[in-house]
C-alpha cells in the first residue's frame, strides 16, 4: 500500500467529456461521454429549456419512468443512485413538449485502474532493461500508461520508452553498470476515472536474465553408441557474449524415463553427453546465466531430441 498513490492528472479527450452544463453550441455540444465509478451516485445533467420545469429522459431510446427505483427525476437532472454496468447506455434528455433532443450522454461505468504489476529484466545486459506490466483484470475503460524512471532519489526523471501507444512494456537503454544506486521505474495507469501508480526499484545486475540459448542441436557421434553431441548458440538478444560470457545448464532425459537430469554449469557452447543408453531417444534442453552469477537463469530452451549413433 505504501507505494500506491492516486494522482490526479489531466485526462486526454477520448471523446468530448460531459461538462457541468449542456452547451448551447449546436450539434457539437449536444453529445458527450460521461464516465462514472461503479457503485457510486451519478448525476446526469441537462438544462431545462426556458419555460419548462422538467425534461424527459430516455435511455437507449426508451423513456425513463420517473418512479423507477434506480432513477429519480430531479427537474432537469437524472440521478443514478448506485451505478452498475447494466446502467451503461445512451441517455438523452428531451423537451417535455416538443420532444426535441437537448442533450445526449453516452454513459460508461467502471473503476479507476488497478495498480499495475511490474516486472523488469535485463535480457540484453548491459544494453537495455526491458519492463512489462499488467493489470490483474482487463480494464473496462480506455487505459493508458505513463512510464518513467529515476536513477537514485531526487535524480532527473527520464522516460522509459514504450514501443507504441497503449503498450504495456517499455525499455531503458543507457544503463549504468555496477551502480549500487537503485533505479526506480514508475508506471502510472490512467483511465477516465483516475490514475494509479506503482514503483519498481531494481539494481541492474540483480535482474539480469538472458533469453534461452538458441539453435540447440543434438547429434550422434560416428562410432560412439553411448554418446550425443550437444551444440547451441548464446541467445541472440545477448549483445556481447565475448565480453559478458554466459554459463549453461543442460537438462536431459531418456524417452520414457520419468525424471530428468540437470548437469553443469558449463562455460562452452557444446558438450558431449556420455554413458547414455544406446539406441534410446534423448530429449535435451539448455538454460543460460550470466557467467559472474548475477541475476537469474534463463528459461529452458525448447526440447530437442536425438539418438546416439547405431551400427549401420
Ligand atoms: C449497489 O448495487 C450492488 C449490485 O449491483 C449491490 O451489491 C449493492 O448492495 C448496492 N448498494 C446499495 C447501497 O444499494
Ligand atoms: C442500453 O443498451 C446497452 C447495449 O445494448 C445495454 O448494454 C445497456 O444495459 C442498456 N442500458 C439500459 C439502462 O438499459
Ligand atoms: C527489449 O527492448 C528493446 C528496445 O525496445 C527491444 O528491441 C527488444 O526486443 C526488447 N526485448 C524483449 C525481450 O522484449
Ligand atoms: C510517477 O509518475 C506519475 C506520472 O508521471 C507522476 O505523477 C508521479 O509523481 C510519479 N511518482 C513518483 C514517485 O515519481
Ligand atoms: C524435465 O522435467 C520437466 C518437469 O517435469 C519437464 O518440463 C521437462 O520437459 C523435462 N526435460 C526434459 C529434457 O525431458
Amino acid at each position: 500500500m505504501k507505494w500506491m498513490v492516486i494522482v490526479a492528472l489531466v485526462l486526454p479527450a477520448w471523446s468530448a467529456p460531459c461538462s457541468g452544463t449542456a452547451g448551447s453550441d449546436g450539434e457539437e455540444g449536444l453529445s458527450c461521454v460521461q464516465h462514472g465509478a461503479l457503485g457510486t451516485e451519478l448525476l446526469l445533467r441537462c438544462d431545462a429549456p426556458a419555460g419548462a420545469a422538467r425534461v424527459e429522459w430516455r435511455v437507449n431510446g426508451t423513456t425513463v419512468a420517473a418512479a423507477e427505483d434506480a432513477v429519480g427525476g430531479d427537474q432537469a437532472q437524472l440521478w443514478l443512485r448506485n451505478a452498475s454496468l447494466a446502467q451503461e447506455g445512451e441517455y438523452s434528455c428531451h423537451h417535455p413538449g416538443t420532444g426535441k433532443t437537448l442533450r445526449r450522454i453516452r454513459l460508461r461505468v467502471g473503476s479507476p485502474p488497478e495498480k499495475p504489476a511490474i516486472e523488469c529484466w535485463a535480457v540484453s545486459y548491459p544494453q537495455t532493461v526491458n519492463c512489462t506490466w499488467k493489470l490483474e483484470s482487463e480494464p473496462r475503460l480506455e487505459t493508458y500508461f505513463i512510464s518513467t524512471y529515476r536513477h537514485g532519489m531526487g535524480a532527473k526523471e527520464n522516460e522509459c520508452v514504450q514501443p507504441g501507444a497503449g503498450a504495456s512494456s517499455c525499455s531503458i537503454s543507457d544503463i549504468q553498470m555496477f551502480s549500487i544506486t537503485p533505479y526506480v521505474l514508475n508506471v502510472t495507469a490512467v483511465n477516465p476515472l483516475g490514475a494509479t501508480m506503482n514503483l519498481f526499484p531494481f539494481v541492474v545486475e540483480q535482474i539480469i536474465r538472458p533469453d534461452p540459448p538458441e539453435d540447440l542441436r543434438v547429434s550422434p557421434i560416428p562410432g560412439a553408441s553411448k554418446k550425443l553431441l550437444l551444440e547451441w548458440q548464446p541467445p541472440s538478444s545477448w549483445p556481447f557474449p565475448q565480453y559478458f560470457p554466459l554459463k549453461y545448464l543442460i537438462r536431459y532425459a531418456r524417452e520414457g524415463a520419468n525424471s530428468n537430469r540437470t548437469i553443469g554449469p558449463y562455460e562452452q557452447t557444446s558438450f558431449t553427453l556420455t554413458g547414455i543408453r544406446p539406441r534410446a531417444i534423448h530429449h535435451v534442453q539448455v538454460a543460460a546465466k550470466d557467467f559472474m552469477d548475477y541475476g537469474d537463469y534463463s528459461a529452458w530452451s525448447p526440447l530437442v531430441s536425438g539418438t546416439p549413433w547405431t551400427q549401420p
